[in-house]
């Protein structure tokens, strides 16, 4: 007997819904049921061939649970390792190294500095330059967290005002600076699998409950060619970063698919907000998903998927990597020593001004 669990949190409709699918259509020797835990040893395997997560991105304790269930052999969807390094910023750097268009997008310091660092943990950063930045991006801008979710400290912004007001509330979170696109359409797609996908028509600017009830405004053979090139994209996205279980959301300017967001691990799958016929796919995808999980799974393996980017063997396929005394560099004849002010700076106690008439440190060979 195989067991296929889920973990969930606050939703109501999806996770009884996926249970009751599976236990409709799986063999005999496959059943699912709501996760339970009790106590959580290390290197003990939880009774699951397969887990859907569809919450511990807001409770550490069950990413740390879902760990040890992996290293044990769980299938756990999505990888809780990749999903714990995961965020926004490297998303759309991705992106651009698949070829999927992405909207301009900057990294930004946190407004405030980390709790527990002081002005020497930055001597590597210089003062941003605002002016370029906003040049780049230009306004309307949108700004949010790299790494967030539930449209939190979303901002849209129209000018530098409008930026540093809400730039100050920020705090310590770490924000992305990004150019708003200016859409005609807008996509919410559901990928399952890394190969199921629906592609479903949103309005962001609709209450919640109606985001999902509109219609797609592209027509004809433009129409069709878009829904061809935002699959093509769905399916390279999601074979990029590994994930299992995941939406991806495009909008669409001069007949362009953007790729806004696009790691959404635990997206969401309410009858009430995506509506019935969304719902429906859902379910059955990821139950046809789940079982075919349960059936591949072996008990002590890794049975994770994950992305090109970070696949375990890729890295030992090519060139040595690994680093032992026989291909160690060969150690370059020692330089005269530096003047002691241009010394690298000590952990503690370093000199608060730069050497500014020293010559620079020449660049290592
Ligand atoms: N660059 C952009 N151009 C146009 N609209 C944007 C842009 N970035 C974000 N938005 C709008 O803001 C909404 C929220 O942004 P985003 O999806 O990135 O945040 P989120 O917190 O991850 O949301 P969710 O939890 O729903 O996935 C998007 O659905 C979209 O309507
Ligand atoms: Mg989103």
């Amino acid at each position: 007997m195989k067991k296929i669990g889920i973990l969930f949190g606050q939703e109501n409709t999806f996770p009884q819904a996926f249970i009751d699918r599976v236990n409709a259509k799986a063999p005999a020797d496959i059943r699912a049921e709501f996760v339970k835990i009790d106590d959580v040893e290390q290197h003990v395997a939880p009774d699951y061939a397969v887990i859907i997560d569809r919450i511990s991105q807001d409770v550490p304790f069950y990413r740390a649970y879902l760990k040890n269930a992996a290293l044990m052999g769980t299938a756990v969807i999505n990888n809780p390792f990749w999903w714990s390094a995961d965020e926004k910023f490297f998303n759309n750097a991705l992106a651009v190294r698949l070829g999927v268009p992405v909207p301009k997008t900057l990294l930004l310091p946190s407004k405030e500095r980390p709790s527990d660092t002081g002005e020497n943990s930055f001597r590597n950063l210089n003062m941003m330059d605002w002016e370029k930045a906003f040049a780049h991006i230009g306004f309307p801008a949108y700004m949010k967290p790299h790494s967030g979710g539930g449209w939190k400290s979303v901002y849209k912004l129209h000018s530098p005002d409008d930026f540093f007001r809400a730039y100050a509330e920020t705090g310590q979170l770490v924000m992305l600076l990004q150019e708003s696109v200016d859409f005609t359409d807008y996509f919410r797609c559901y990928c399952i699998g890394g190969t199921e996908v629906l592609i479903m028509p949103y309005e962001p600017r609709n209450e919640p409950h109606l985001r999902y009830a509109t219609e797609m405004k592209t027509t004809g053979e433009a129409g069709e060619k878009l829904l061809a090139t935002m699959k093509e994209y769905v399916l390279k996205l999601n074979e990029g970063l590994g994930y299992d279980f995941n939406t991806v959301e495009f909008a669409v300017r001069d007949g362009i698919p953007l790729a806004i967001d696009f790691g959404n691990p635990a997206p969401d799958a309410d009858i009430n907000s995506v509506g019935e016929k969304n719902f429906e796919w859902v379910v059955e995808a990821a139950a046809n998903m789940a079982i075919a999980r349960a059936q591949a799974q072996k008990p002590g393996q890794d049975n994770l998927t994950w992305g090109t980017f970070v696949h375990p063997h890729r890295a030992r396929s090519g060139a040595p990597t690994e680093f032992t005394m026989a291909n160690a560099p060969t150690p370059t004849p020692k330089k005269p020593a530096a003047p002691k002010a241009a010394a690298a700076p000590k952990a503690d106690g370093a000199p608060k001004k730069p050497a500014a008439k020293k010559p620079a440190p020449k660049k290592p060979e």
